[in-house]
């Protein structure tokens, strides 16, 4: 069947723990981390076209001018490598739609390049092997392959390398976006300076934090949450300390920054948990303050 468009929805991700050593000599850092997807989503419509074209809209807190809308984009670079792959000619129109915060560490840009990769893989009816498709993934982005898989998940290598995790129950999350970005690669530079010329151990993942996610237990992994990249991102912002304190004490079960941030995020115990806790943070005006649950399914066609 041929198809005049292709919607694809995907959702955020979050680190419940990102532990990260030295640096490698690809310039990659190894990652130890635990990824959620959270019920936060961008949507990717795609539909044929002579050669390619990219627009981007976005939520009213989304600051859509700040994403690239040439092939530096993303999801240009993941409509080309599909196209390449298979040797077609990359003839698509692209229209994004952002809920996901921009360089705000949850991987917005990732949940485009898979979303971009599912919807043309179904709009160009090419049906590539999902083994395949995981690996374009890792191509364009160490966050890319999470956001195909969804759910929550093991990441090792450089984040790419993919595993299902075990987990009960349903987490909450209240989500402060912070008014700019940060670069992550600039994160990580500063998480080198911190280190200096010191080795950096390699990243493990604390058993007490699987424990909690198979139990399903939200006072456990708010006390398990972390994210080796906190230190950093703080010594960029460090106004986000007081960020995560106003959370802590407004009764979040955990407060941490999201991967390399600026957003901060906070457990809950459910949904009016939730809201009381968004409600609390907004009254301080730190930013835009919006919840989400987890974990969600990764990329999927909806239209
Ligand atoms: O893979 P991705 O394009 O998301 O990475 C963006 C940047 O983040 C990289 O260029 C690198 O500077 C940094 N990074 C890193 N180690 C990782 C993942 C990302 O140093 N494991």
């Amino acid at each position: 069947m041929i198809r005049s468009s292709v919607v694809v929805s995907a959702p955020a991700k979050i680190n419940l723990c990102l532990g990260v050593g030295g640096a490698r000599d690809d310039g990659f850092h190894a990652l130890a981390t635990v990824y959620q997807a959270i019920g936060l989503y961008d949507q990717v419509t795609v539909r044929p076209a002579d050669g390619w074209s990219l627009s981007v809209t976005g939520h009213e807190r989304i600051q859509v001018e700040q994403v690239p809308a040439d092939e530096s984009n993303i999801a240009v670079r993941a409509a080309l490598l599909l196209a390449a792959h298979h040797g077609i000619d990359p003839d698509v129109a692209i229209a994004i739609d952002k809920g996901i915060p921009v360089a705000g560490g949850m991987a917005g840009g990732s949940a485009d390049g898979a979303a971009t990769l599912l919807a043309c893989d179904t709009l160009w009816g090419l049906r590539t092997p999902r083994g395949e498709l995981l690996e374009l993934a890792g191509e364009l982005g160490s966050d890319v392959p999470f956001a195909l898989l969804g759910g929550t998940a093991i990441g090792t290598g450089r984040g790419e390398v993919v595993t299902p995790a075990m987990t009960r129950g349903e987490y909450w999350w209240v989500v402060l976006e912070a008014d700019v970005g940060l670069s992550t690669p600039a994160v990580y530079r500063e998480f080198d300076a911190m280190h200096g010329p010191r080795a950096v151990p390699d990243p493990v993942i604390p058993d007490a934090l699987m424990e909690a996610l198979r139990r399903g237990d939200v006072e456990a992994l708010g006390e398990a949450l972390c994210n080796d990249l906190q230190p950093a991102a703080l010594r960029l912002r460090p106004e986000l300390q007081r960020a995560l304190e106003h959370g802590l004490e407004e009764t979040a079960f955990g407060a941490l920054i999201s991967g390399s941030g600026p957003s901060c995020l906070f457990l809950c115990e459910g949904r009016a948990h939730a809201v009381q806790v968004a409600s609390a943070l907004s009254g301080h005006q730190l930013g835009p303050v919006s919840f989400a649950p987890g974990p969600v399914p990764g990329a999927r066609v909806v239209g």
